[in-house]
């Protein structure tokens, strides 16, 4: 008899966005003269850097003429964008990652989800709370979680953000291996000083833990004084590895393409305590379940590194950014509390009510969609998501029905 992988059972019927997808369907069929704007999932709605367009092109027309055409590439991407990644975003600023510790794929969301292959089923996590679910659901599947009971999974420690720490978690008191780390944060658009990103390089150190440390959304942050990457923390060579994605930077979420950064300086123990480099077992995983991203895609992926393309990166993200601070400016105006929108694309509303209930209301009498807070975790309770992500007529449009549905 062919049987399910039980840990299955344990999780929420659906994936959040596919939930929210459903609502949001549901009252578009329903009510199909209401035009809906969707400031819910993070999804781009500005089209690709020109200078990322071009490289495309280019590369589909060499894969039309035989002297350029290329079969399978390299799993771990193409050495002209691990090496163009390595300079602009690492050895500028002051960071030591070599080009071969770079994993060229098609997603921060794949490599968050499967990184945890590569760890013992019992180790220890600790996990935010609100968080991106798929850190969280994806250890469920792999049966490193209890039960969940009252929004929280037996077993793993939560990694409480609210507004009393500014929503940004402190280590915690009890031992840990496996730590989730995401700035500027997902959902809550909170971001990370050095000292406090310190804390958590040294707790690992000690607890001889590593850090998964997500930092998709590096490319929002203009405060100078904030870190974009955990390398820029002295000792994370030793104990961390980073999530990075093109998908916001510059707009591919359809066109898929993001990396991992694994120091060979990474290490994990075996049961007998010996140290094992995670950058090779991160390497078979990858050469055994991947074959590497399209050529085109990498082109134009490496496209946002020439001169054009960091202009026109930048122009992008300064486009969202003023749409999050108009987001910011209003539902502030609107007498609510928010954290994020400066350097994060993300805006964190403090509501003090329900928030499926204060989804609905907006759906309903707005027809703006926003994510509730409950579905990233009991913390985030009592707020709402807003996504920076759309365009400026559309956010103007809502940010005017949102009063207008308040009043
Ligand atoms: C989100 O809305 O949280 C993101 O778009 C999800 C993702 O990047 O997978």
């Amino acid at each position: 008899m062919i049987r399910i992988n039980e840990n299955y059972t344990k999780l929420k019927a659906s994936y959040l966005f596919s939930d929210i997808a459903k609502r949001v369907n549901a009252y578009v069929t329903a009510n199909p003269n209401q035009p809906v704007i969707r400031l819910g999932i993070g999804d781009v709605t500005e089209p690709l850097p020109a200078a990322c367009v071009e490289a495309l092109h280019a590369g589909a027309d060499e894969m039309a003429k035989r002297a350029s055409f290329k079969g399978y590439g390299p799993e771990q991407g193409y050495a002209f964008l691990r090496e163009a990644i390595a300079q602009n975003e690492y050895a500028s600023r002051g960071c030591k990652i070599d080009a071969d510790e770079i994993f060229v794929s098609d997603g921060a969301k794949c490599d968050c989800g499967n990184i945890q292959e590569i760890f013992a089923t019992d180790v220890r996590l600790a996990i935010p709370d609100p968080v991106y679910p798929v850190y969280v659901d994806t250890n469920v599947m792999a049966g490193r979680t209890g039960p969940s009971a009252d929004g929280r999974y037996q077993g793993v420690t939560y990694l409480e953000s609210t507004p009393a720490n500014g929503y940004v978690p402190s280590v915690p008191s009890v031992a840990t291996d496996l730590i989730y780390l995401c700035f500027p944060n997902n959902p809550t658009g909170a971001v990370a000083t050095k000292a406090q990103l310190s804390e958590w390089v040294a707790y690992a150190k000690k607890n001889k833990a590593v850090i998964l440390f997500d930092s998709a959304y590096e490319a929002f942050i203009r405060d100078p004084n904030i870190p974009h990457s955990i390398y820029e923390i002295e000792g994370a060579r030793d104990v961390a590895i980073e999530f990075r994605s093109f998908s916001k930077t510059a707009g591919f979420t359809g066109t898929r393409c993001a990396y991992t950064v694994i120091p060979k300086s990474v290490v994990a123990y075996d049961a007998a305590g010996n140290a094992h480099p995670l950058h090779a077992l991160w390497n078979r995983r990858h050469t055994t379940k991947f074959n590497g991203v399209a050529y085109p895609i990498q082109k134009a992926a490496a496209a946002i590194y020439t001169d054009a393309g960091k202009q026109q990166t930048k122009a992008l993200i300064d486009f969202y950014l003023g749409n999050a601070k108009l987001i910011r400016a209003a539902m502030t105006k609107l007498g609510f509390t928010c954290m994020g929108g400066d350097n994060a694309p993300y805006i964190w509303v403090n509501t003090g009510r329900d928030s499926w209930e204060f989804f609905d209301l907006l759906l309903n009498k707005a027809q703006v969609v926003c994510t509730p807070g409950a579905g990233f975790g009991k913390c985030g309770e009592g707020h709402v998501r807003i996504s920076a992500f759309n365009s400026r007529e559309n956010v103007e449009t809502a940010l005017n029905r949102i009063a207008a549905a308040l009043k």
